[in-house]
């Protein structure tokens, strides 16, 4: 497979950096997801938007302008393909480590592309866990620096569960790489937008398909306590879309099946996706 660094395409072992690059050294950068489905890049310009403000969160200078963006990405596609981009970049490299800002130098820009492969077991549901959300303050950025998230989906893992869902002081944040909504009394129930969650792009879709196929929904907290009672639980995210959850914490969620509003909110996003 070809991917694109610093301004080249390259087959995969060819692309080097350097062992002094920030992001390798502190994991000094910040990263996008982007699904492409059948070839089509997915809410691109949504994607854009995050990328400028996790660069602009770290005080990096975005590399190229918005246009730039797609016509470097594009190229990686395999047409008619369900594939995702990996985008990464690093603040670069430096002569020496040092943890403040160096001056003079250029960003690290690696891209790569890999297929979407649906999550087996994605329709009859997971499992997950909760764990003490142990990340650090600034959870809207999405940085490359993911040891917390690593740790907690893991332990999940080791547990014979797909996700972490994560809490803190008691409400819901979000899975350890995945947005969380659940149903809670007829109504679909997701964390608001705060330091605490990365803004899912995903997220954002599910909320504008319930707005315009009047599926009732909020923007609220959720306790652990309010979790443990939901009809319906899902996690979502760019690479998986909307997963239902049928087990939490070893017990069943409702009946133990995916609910009717996931069939549905899956359905609506097939359709739109398209
Ligand atoms: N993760 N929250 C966290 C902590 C995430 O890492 C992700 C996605 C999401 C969902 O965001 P989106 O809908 O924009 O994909 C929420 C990506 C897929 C990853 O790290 O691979």
């Amino acid at each position: 497979p070809t991917v694109y660094l610093n301004g080249q395409y390259l087959p995969l072992d060819q692309a080097k950096i350097s062992v002094l690059d920030r992001g390798f050294l502190f994991g000094d950068g910040i990263y996008e997801v982007i699904p492409a489905y059948a070839g089509r890049l997915f809410r691109l310009p949504e994607h854009i938007d995050r990328l400028e403000a996790s660069l602009k969160s770290i005080r990096l200078n975005s590399p190229h302008s918005r246009e730039q963006w797609a016509g470097i990405l594009e190229p990686l596609l395999e047409p008619g393909q369900d594939q995702y981009i990996y985008l990464q970049i690093t603040r670069g490299v430096a002569p020496k480590r040092d943890h403040a800002f160096p001056e003079h130098i250029e960003p690290t820009v690696f891209a790569m592309c890999s297929p979407i492969v649906p999550l087996s077991g994605r329709d009859s549901g997971v499992k997950a866990i909760t764990l003490d959300d142990t990340r650090w303050a600034l959870c809207h950025i999405k940085a490359i620096t993911l040891l917390a998230n690593i740790l907690l989906r893991q332990n999940a893992v080791d547990q014979g569960c797909t996700e972490a869902i994560l809490v803190k002081d008691g409400y819901v944040t979000e899975g350890a790489a995945s947005n969380i909504f659940a149903v809670l009394d007829g109504i679909l129930v997701t964390p608001p937008k705060g330091e605490e969650i990365l803004p899912g792009i995903t997220r954002d879709v599910i909320l504008e398909l319930a707005r315009t196929n009047d599926i009732p929904y909020s923007e609220d907290i959720i306790s652990l306590e309010a979790l443990k009672t939901a009809d319906e639980i899902w996690l979502t995210s760019s690479t998986r879309e909307i997963i239902p959850v049928v087990e939490l914490d070893s017990e069943p969620v409702s009946d133990g099946k995916p609910g009717p509003v996931w069939q549905k909110m899956h359905q609506l996003y097939q359709e739109f996706k398209k």
